[in-house]
């Protein structure tokens, strides 16, 4: 038995592609164009990352600086944007990296991989979806000061949320302080719970109502981004974006060096910008599960790309933007809060001179806008997540997936089982103790795609490429290097979190995968 051995590329995209084998074969139905595949990458983007880490990171780690750590992980992303958008047009089949590794690096390496994928968009999904909770409470904190009890009491209001609903908003291993003071550990996450099931049956639904479900919350977060930059820019003070006084120009955004409890915080190194690129990295991940419904795009060599780094290039663009009107309105060091694009609208409100009721208002839609993004992301999450399963499944690397709904055409079963998982993790589990886990395993499958290409490119040098990476060992290794640094930066006990998680994998592979593995098998009858 061959662990390392390889899928034939052409025979790959010959059945993907091929549209007599691929509609009587595969099941999918293919209906999104290049337009849905970039409201996808949008849908997977924008969320927790920018909602609630920019604040964090701002204030811990890089002041206004902040834009540099965006523009970093932007250009780290480009990378792994540029290979995952050739591999993707080339070998356009829904398991995506997992998929690619199959071909270049062999089975076993295919597998690490696929499994790995679970830790970036099931796991992801539940980070998300535990955050989402967090924003409904907040919405239900503004609208306890939009519409107060008697006498103008928020804590009278009729959405004011007692503490029995409260510990229904954390899981067991979340600390929660209730109104009375106390702090104590929640009970479940409801919220998180349901948000999972509802994105699971709308995905159970199929791809084209999940693609328009995608669109309009995509059209509404993107508003409430865009309102927030244009009421914002125009007031940014420039004592709190240049705050470096020793630094001069663009330079001086980023705060200088300090030492807090023995630790180095603030300046470009680690501490610093760079650290924050690590964390806002979080923000940039999704725009990979693109590449994950190739076989449900119409036109996948040509659109794939263009909604991989369209969605990514105006995602990044959007960043910056509101990475420099947050810490140009408001001080970085008021910015560590959960919900920092609210903190930053109550000041535009305020230098705006504008009624404080204002306020409230403002910041209830822009919770609104957060949760309606936040959704997104777990939807095009768990869409992902499902068509990896669904990928593996076809080649009898795991049981069952592969059945598609005979009138919906989704994956069901992986539909189902992504969904009850989802909602039983976010429901339990701690949001700090999965958050890591997400970037480290996106990060592992980001080194892999990069190393694909150039492997590609010698390996199969005259496979068509609909599109093609300028200068691939450049980008490729640079790009696998950069990721392997971010990771590299990552606490230890996330690297053995990895480590258990891989060793599970192997559990699952070599007691499952590897006896029923149609590619094994294919070459023992040989
Ligand atoms: N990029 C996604 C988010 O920030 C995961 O929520």
């Amino acid at each position: 038995m061959n662990l390392f051995a390889k899928k034939d590329l052409a025979a790959v995209i010959k059945e993907a592609t091929d549209p007599q084998i691929a509609e009587g074969h595969h099941g999918l139905k293919r209906s999104l164009g290049a337009f849905h595949l970039t409201m996808l990458g949008i849908g997977a983007i924008i969320g927790a990352g920018i909602f609630s880490l920019t604040g964090a990171a701002a204030a811990n780690y890089a002041g206004p600086g902040i834009v540099y750590s965006f523009v970093l992980g932007g250009i780290l992303c480009a990378f792994a944007g540029l290979c995952y958008a050739e591999l993707a047009s080339m070998i356009p089949v829904a398991g995506s990296a997992y998929a690619y590794s199959y071909t270049t690096m062999g089975e076993l390496i295919a597998w690490i991989i696929g499994w790995d994928l679970i830790l970036e968009y099931a796991f992801g999904a539940v980070v998300v979806s535990i955050a989402w909770s967090g924003y409904l409470v907040q919405v239900f904190e503004s609208l306890t000061h939009v519409f107060p009890g008697p006498g103008g009491d928020a804590t009278r209001s009729a959405f004011h949320l007692s503490d029995s609903i409260l510990l229904f908003t954390k899981g067991p291993f979340e600390e929660i302080t209730l109104a009375s003071g106390q702090t104590t550990h929640g009970l479940w996450n409801v919220p998180a719970t349901v948000v999972s099931i509802i994105c699971g049956a709308v995905l159970y639904r199929g791809i084209t109502e999940s693609a328009w479900v995608n669109n309009l919350i995509v059209v509404v977060k993107v508003i409430i981004v865009c309102v927030f930059i244009l009421l914002g820019i125009g007031l940014v003070l420039p004592e709190n974006l240049f705050v470096n006084a020793h630094a001069s120009g663009l330079m001086a955004l980023v705060p200088e060096p300090t030492m807090v409890d023995g630790e180095s915080h603030y300046g470009w190194g680690l501490g610093g910008v760079l650290t924050g690129a690590g964390v806002v990295f979080f923000a940039y991940i999704g725009f990979d599960a693109v590449s994950t419904t190739a076989q449900e795009a119409k036109n996948p060599q040509r659109d794939l790309p263009i909604g991989i780094l369209g969605s990514l290039v105006i995602c990044t663009v959007l960043y910056i933007l509101v990475a420099l009107t947050l810490t140009g309105v408001v001080h970085y060091s008021q910015l560590g809060v959960p919900a920092p694009i609210a903190v930053g609208i109550n000041r535009i409100v305020e230098l705006r001179g504008w009624d404080p009721t204002a306020a409230s208002t403002f910041t209830f839609f822009v919770k609104v806008g957060a949760i309606s993004g936040l959704t997104s992301v777990i939807l095009v999450m768990m869409l992902g997540q499902t068509r990896i399963f669904y990928a593996m499944a076809k080649d009898g690397l795991l049981p069952w997936f592969d059945k598609t709904h005979p009138s919906y055409k989704s994956p069901h079963i992986a539909t189902v089982v992504t969904g009850v998982f989802v909602a039983i993790a976010g429901g339990s589990m701690p949001m700090h103790l999965v958050g890591e886990l997400v970037s480290i395993g996106t990060l592992l499958a980001f080194v892999l795609v990069c190393l694909g290409v150039p492997i590609l490119r010698r390996t199969n040098p005259d496979q068509p490429r609909p599109f093609k990476v300028p200068a691939p060992w450049v980008i490729g290794v640079l790009g696998a290097l950069s990721c392997a640094y971010v990771m590299y930066g990552l606490p230890l006990d996330t690297w053995l979190r990895l480590l258990v998680w891989l060793v599970i994998g192997f559990v699952i592979y070599f007691t499952y995968g590897r006896h029923h593995s149609l590619l094994q098998k294919a070459q023992a009858a040989k």
